[in-house]
């Protein structure tokens, strides 16, 4: 079996959407290894001309640095409340467009900026896409610092196996100063019950179930690109 260049995956996905956006928007500009790609790439296009008049939300810190450097005009919700376009990545992909995200931390602003979004894609590896959220990766679940035990014993209590996610020695801490618990329920049944029963207690912050939202998803594989379409919305 030939080795697959993920790498190569994820740019392939990330520059084809990239080539979706148009003159004048408001873009939303994702978090992680495949979004990167979209973001170095219409830098380039305002660089060449061919991309004029936009300006860009970051989903993070990171985000926000790697636009700053590449020249990307940065705009924020309060004065472009509407998003055109956001890209973004993502860990799982369903076949309904229900995502898990959130590998690197940075789902709360992601959500965020995907729900001021008129339209949402998705740039992932075809290895992301998956019969059943929870088949192949934790829920990241965000949590305030204080007591988070008690949501450790909350979301066990839902089915659940949560990990504190480490960086090295120590907790690793989200761009709000917040928790994060990696929360293993296995593959998920209903995952719009269980955004219901996260949202609904005190002390998580946000989750990376993200139901709904996405709109398309451009899948790269070994067979080549599919820009995958939601028929509903
Ligand atoms: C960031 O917290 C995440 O939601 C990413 O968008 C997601 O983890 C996908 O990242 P990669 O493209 O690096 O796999």
């Amino acid at each position: 079996m030939p080795t697959m260049d993920f790498n190569a995956l994820k740019q392939q996905a990330g520059e084809y959407a990239a080539d979706l956006v148009e003159s004048g928007m408001v873009i939303g500009l994702g978090t992680g290894s495949t979004a990167i790609f979209a973001t170095r790439r219409i830098a380039q296009r305002l660089g060449s001309g061919d991309l004029r008049a936009i300006a860009a939300v970051p989903t993070s810190l990171a985000t926000e640095a790697a636009a700053i450097e590449l020249g990307i005009p940065l705009t924020t919700l309060a004065k472009r409340p509407r998003v055109d376009i956001t890209i973004d990545g993502a860990d799982e992909v369903d076949p309904d467009f229900n995502l898990i995200k959130g590998g690197g931390g940075a789902h709360l602003r992601e959500k965020i900026v995907a729900q001021a979004t008129e339209r949402l894609v998705i740039v992932v590896d075809e290895s992301k896409l998956s019969q059943q959220l929870g088949a192949n990766w934790p829920v990241p679940v965000e949590v305030i610092p204080f007591n988070w035990e008690s949501q450790a014993e909350y979301l066990r209590k839902l089915g659940g196996a949560p990990a504190l996610r480490m960086a090295g020695e120590k907790p690793f801490h989200t761009d709000q100063g917040n928790i994060i618990l990696d929360c293993d329920f296995g593959p998920i049944a209903e995952p719009a019950a269980l955004d219901a029963r996260l949202n609904s207690r005190a002390g998580i912050v946000e989750h990376g179930l993200f139901i709904g939202m996405a709109r398309d998803v451009v899948a790269a594989g070994a067979g080549g690109l599919r820009h995958l379409r939601q028929s509903k919305g």
